[in-house]
């Protein structure tokens, strides 16, 4: 792989500048050519801190830089049309979470990629971290599964404020958020569960105005016997992130930068520590993308893969609407 991809940053919000300008920087096979953001503002700083073309419209961007792929950082209602847009123009997308606002959108964006012969993939760093690779080994180790716990949660000061506040453009609130990483992780460790039940609410800020989730508690089982539950909360802290399997031979504690096994008592049996815990998943993120690009590396994190987690979102949102237990298989379009 010789010749450095081309690359634009689509959304120059929080996410761009913390992880995928910097990922941009210190990636092996990519270089920024182009950055946009529908406010000016946004778009002026970063253009003249890479001294790269700053726009302010994405497809004018598309035709004169012709970047070979986008990495899109946009509010979650601003997605499918930064997707269309790269599709008509034939540049591949890598898509920070979440893949698609709901199933519908989530089964056309996928076939649109399809169609139009695009990758795209969802950034999902978790994936890229060896640590959380490493607890798959560890999962191994204590027999078949029969409790899981997942936990992320922090405090921000202000639940209601900009499209995180507004369900309708976010697409739910801390559940299709930062709840999508450990959907991401229940999916990719167990499968999709076969039961949901799901509650939600709004009641972080009684003072401010907000219908997006800012804490979600959600039940889930699977008809092989194995149940547990998730809670988000991007209201209560302290800020903590785990996910804890339990089987008959002990349980598998993944946190941010450490894996644990321990034995049915609870006892340290074996750790992993990655320290720094997150040194380089933009840049390794990135990277991986590209060896997508070039045929070398299979997609890890395609359409198809996140079909499941936008019928997780709806299941548990709908399961909230109707108190009842839903199953995610229904949602999957
Ligand atoms: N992987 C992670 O850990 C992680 C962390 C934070 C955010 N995110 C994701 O990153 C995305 C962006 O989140 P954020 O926190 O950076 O939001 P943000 O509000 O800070 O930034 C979004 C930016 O997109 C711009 N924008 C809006 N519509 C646009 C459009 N059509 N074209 C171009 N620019 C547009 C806005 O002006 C803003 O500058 C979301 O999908 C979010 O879920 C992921």
């Amino acid at each position: 792989m010789n010749v450095l991809k081309r690359a634009a940053v689509v959304g120059l919000g929080g996410q761009a500048q913390e992880d995928h300008l910097p990922g941009l920087a210190d990636c092996q096979f990519a270089d920024l050519v182009a950055v946009c953001d529908t406010d000016p503002a946004r778009a002026a700083a970063p253009a003249k801190a890479h001294a790269v073309p700053g726009y302010t419209d994405l497809k004018a961007l598309l035709h004169k830089e012709r970047p070979d792929f986008v990495i899109a950082a946009v509010p979650h209602h601003a997605g499918r049309k930064v997707i269309e847009a790269c599709a008509a123009a034939g540049v591949h997308v890598m898509k920070e979470k979440p893949f698609a606002t709901d199933p519908h959108e989530a089964a056309e964006l996928a076939a649109l990629c399809d169609n139009s012969g695009i990758e795209l993939m969802v950034t999902v760093q978790r994936r890229f971290h060896p640590v959380y690779t490493a607890a798959l080994q560890l999962l191994e180790q204590i027999g078949t599964p029969y409790l899981v716990e997942g936990r992320y949660t922090f405090h921000c000061p202000d639940p209601a404020a900009g499209w995180r506040g507004d369900a309708k453009l976010a697409g739910g609130g801390a559940l299709v958020d930062m709840g999508y990483h450990l959907i991401d992780l229940l999916i990719w460790y167990l499968g999709l569960p076969d039961r949901v039940l799901a509650d939600t609410s709004a009641a972080a800020a009684p003072d401010k105005e907000y219908d997006a989730e800012d804490t979600a508690l959600v039940h889930l089982a699977y008809d092989c016997g194995l149940y547990g539950s998730l809670l988000i909360s991007r209201s209560a802290g302290p800020k903590a992130e785990r996910l804890t399997v339990t089987g008959p031979r002990g349980s598998v504690v993944v946190e941010r930068g450490s894996a644990r096994r321990l034995d049915p008592a609870g006892h340290l049996i074996e750790s992993l520590t990655r320290e720094p815990a997150w040194p380089a998943a933009a840049a390794a993120q990135i990277d991986c993308f590209c060896r997508v690009l070039d045929g070398t590396r299979p997609n890890p994190s395609g359409p198809t893969t996140h079909l499941a987690h936008a019928a997780f979102l709806a299941a548990a949102y709908a399961s909230k609407a109707t108190a009842t237990a839903r199953d995610p298989k229904e949602f999957l379009v």
